[in-house]
Order: C-alpha cells, then structure tokens, then sequence
C-alpha cells in the first residue's frame, strides 16, 4: 500500500494527519519535536537519538507545517525555529492510533495450542535444512514467536552440540549450572531433574531474576523405557484459568510468590531467590510470562487470611497443567533438540527406568536475541 497524506491541519499544540484511506493520526507538538528524524536530531546510519529531552522546551508550539511535493511534512517549532520533515510512511508506522504498542511477548498476539491443535501443526524441522536456509531458520524462529516452541531433528548427537544451535539464533546464558547442564541420572542429584523421577509441568528457573526465557534440550541418546516428554502451552492454561475462575486467575496475576533454589555443596554453592507472579500481565491485561515449578516454590509468604483463596487458586491451575488434553507427548531420539520459550511452554517428563541410558544436554538463551534474529533474517528475506 502506499501511504499517502490526503490533508494535514495544526494548532499550536496538535498536528493532525488525513491519510488517502481516510484513517486519522494526532501527534502532539512536544512529542513531534522530540522525535525529529532530522540529521542533527538523530544517527543517519543507526536511528540513535542525539537528543536529551532535558534540553527540549517545555512548552514547544507548531508555529507553521506544510505538506511538501514528496508528500512528508514539514514542521516548524518555535520557540526555537526549529525546523524538521517527517516522511509520510514514519508518521504512519509511529503514530499511536493506527499501531497497537509493541509486545511481542503478549498472548494476544499468538496461536495458543492443546495436545490436539499442536498435533496437525508440529513446528519441526531438519538442522541441515535449518543450517543451510535462512527461510527455515526464519520459519523455525517464526513458530517459536507464535507457538513458543520448535523442534530439530538431525543435530549431531554429539556433547557441546546444542551451544552451536544456540550461536544460530543467540547467546549461551551462563548459570550455576555451567554453560550447559548434564540431564542424566546421577548420584546425589543436586536437582530432582538429574534423576531418573518424572517430573510434572514446570518451568526452568523460576528462582532466577531475570528469568531465562529460552531452554534448549538436546538429545544424545535415549534408550531407556518411559522418559517421554511433555510440552504445554502455559498461555493456553492460563487463559483456561481465566475463563473457568476470572477470581482466580486474578488471585494468581495479582500475588507474587518466592522462588528459591538453594544448592549448599561448596563447589556448586548457590541461594538464587525472586520474588515474581505466577501469571505475570501487560497493562492490557494480556498474559506475558507464567513463571511455575512446584520443585522450586518457596515458602509462601502470605498473611493467614489470604491463604484459602491463594490455594484455591493455586490448586486449580495445578489441576489445569494436569489435563491431558493440553500435553503434547512425545519420545525425544538422539539427534532431537528441543527449543522452547521459557515464559510460556512448560515442560515435563514421565519417569523413566534405570536400564538403557538417557543424556540430553542443556543450556539456556533469550527470547530478546531470538527475536531480533528473526527480524533480522525478515528484513534479508523480504529483500
Ligand atoms: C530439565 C528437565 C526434562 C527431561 O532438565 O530441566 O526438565 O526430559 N528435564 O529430562
Ligand atoms: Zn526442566
């Protein structure tokens, strides 16, 4: 589409916009000034802002605005005779009426799934083709953004291999668990997850501030009997939340709640603490980050009066992670490398018995770098 500017009108205070569609855009005089796109307002290469709104008056006025042959508009403010020219397709993709307020991590914008959506879109793809196309790549990315999670198949099982899917995408974030962490059964395990026990829905971390919103898991080998896995979409189970108990939901995105992981050998010592909502939400009110590990939950802090309708709540969504229908199920193989959102996609697995041998590998990165990944690998496709 071609964006057009039909008209413009002004005050002092307010530049209004009439786009060849027939939308309209109000930006105000303040705001206008302090996103001048001219080159002594702003990096020609890099957008940077040289400005500091400290410096700006306090009162800036629209003294004249004039819509040029090129169709971008040209201000002048006073009182500094300041004069800058606004491209008509910047205005339209920055004004606030026409752009809903960047959140990639809202609910809002997703395809929440259960066991049997999930099952006829399974976002699974080859690592060589993943390596080699920047299409796949931007598709695998794509459903981690829409679904929360991808899977690759076809990734060498060999030790360390996980941190080269994460430099495709990312950055290694390092713990107290190393660079990557050894998921096998061990002796004197300094977390249930290093035993062959099954474990129930969880997330990774939660004691973590901030929390580590990408886990991969890479299988190495996997012969034992059990040890499935199990994927679930915690935005989908809050949302179920919501519409069965508005009250508890509420109760769940309105309470923060401690989380702790305290490992007291000497070599591996750590006390990690946080203090965070189980349902965390936007200013909409959409879901943006279910943190839930039963592992890991701390003593509760809570005045005695609150805790009925805490464990209401509580138990409830506990009941929900539990449904079958919401668990996508499956037998990781060698060679299988799982890539999940963190603040979304829970994860489980069923026990497993101690003959044959289970060894995935894991390691933690962020959804920011993922993202601008994705963005990135965009832009070069559209090209
Ligand atoms: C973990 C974990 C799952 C598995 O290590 O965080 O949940 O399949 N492991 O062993
Ligand atoms: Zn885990």
């Amino acid at each position: 589409m071609d964006i057009v500017i039909e008209s413009i009108e002004h005050s002092a205070e307010l530049l209004t916009v009439r786009w060849g569609d027939g939308a309209r855009s109000r930006f105000h005089a303040l705001w206008l000034r302090d996103h001048c796109q001219m080159p002594e307002s702003r990096n020609a290469a890099n957008g940077q802002r040289y400005l500091d709104v400290a410096a700006l008056p306090e009162v800036v006025a629209i003294a004249a605005a004039s819509l040029r042959g090129d169709g971008a508009v040209e201000l002048l403010f006073q009182p500094e005779g300041h004069r800058s020219v606004y491209p008509a397709d910047w205005l339209r993709e920055s004004c606030f009426e026409l752009n809903a307020p960047h959140d990639d991590r809202s609910a809002a914008g997703k395809t929440l799934w259960d066991a049997a959506s999930i099952a006829a879109q399974l976002p699974r793809y080859a690592w060589d083709d993943y390596r080699q196309r920047p299409a796949t790549q931007c598709a695998a990315l794509q459903s981690l953004q829409d679904l929360g999670f991808f899977l690759l198949g076809g990734v060498p099982p060999r030790e360390r291999m996980l941190l080269e899917v994460i430099g495709s995408f990312g950055f290694v974030r390092e713990t107290n668990y190393g660079e990557l962490f050894e998921v096998r059964s061990q002796v004197d395990a300094n977390n249930l997850a290093f035993t062959n026990l099954g474990l129930g829905a969880h997330c990774d971390n939660p004691y973590r501030d901030p929390v580590p919103s990408i886990q991969v898991l890479h299988c190495l080998s996997n012969t034992v009997d059990g040890g499935e896995s199990v994927l679930l979409d915690g935005f989908r189970a809050a949302a179920l939340l919501g519409e069965e108990s508005p009250g508890h939901f509420d109760t769940l995105a309105g309470t923060r709640v401690n989380f702790r992981f305290c490992d007291r050998s000497p070599q591996s010592g750590a006390d990690l603490r946080s203090r965070v909502a189980m349902i965390e939400c936007n200013e909409r009110g959409e879901v943006i980050k279910v943190r839930y590990n039963n592992r890991s939950i701390d003593t509760l802090l809570m005045p005695a009066e609150r805790v009925p309708d805490f464990y209401a709540a509580y138990r409830h969504y506990a009941q929900i992670l539990q449904r079958e229908s919401l668990m996508l199920v499956f037998k990781l193989a060698e060679g299988d490398c799982l890539v999940f959102d963190n603040t979304r996609v829970m994860h489980a697995r069923r026990a497993f018995s101690s003959g044959g041998s289970r060894h995935l590998q894991g390691a933690y990165s962020d959804l920011d770098g993922a993202y601008s990944r994705l963005r990135v690998l965009r832009r070069e496709l559209a090209k």
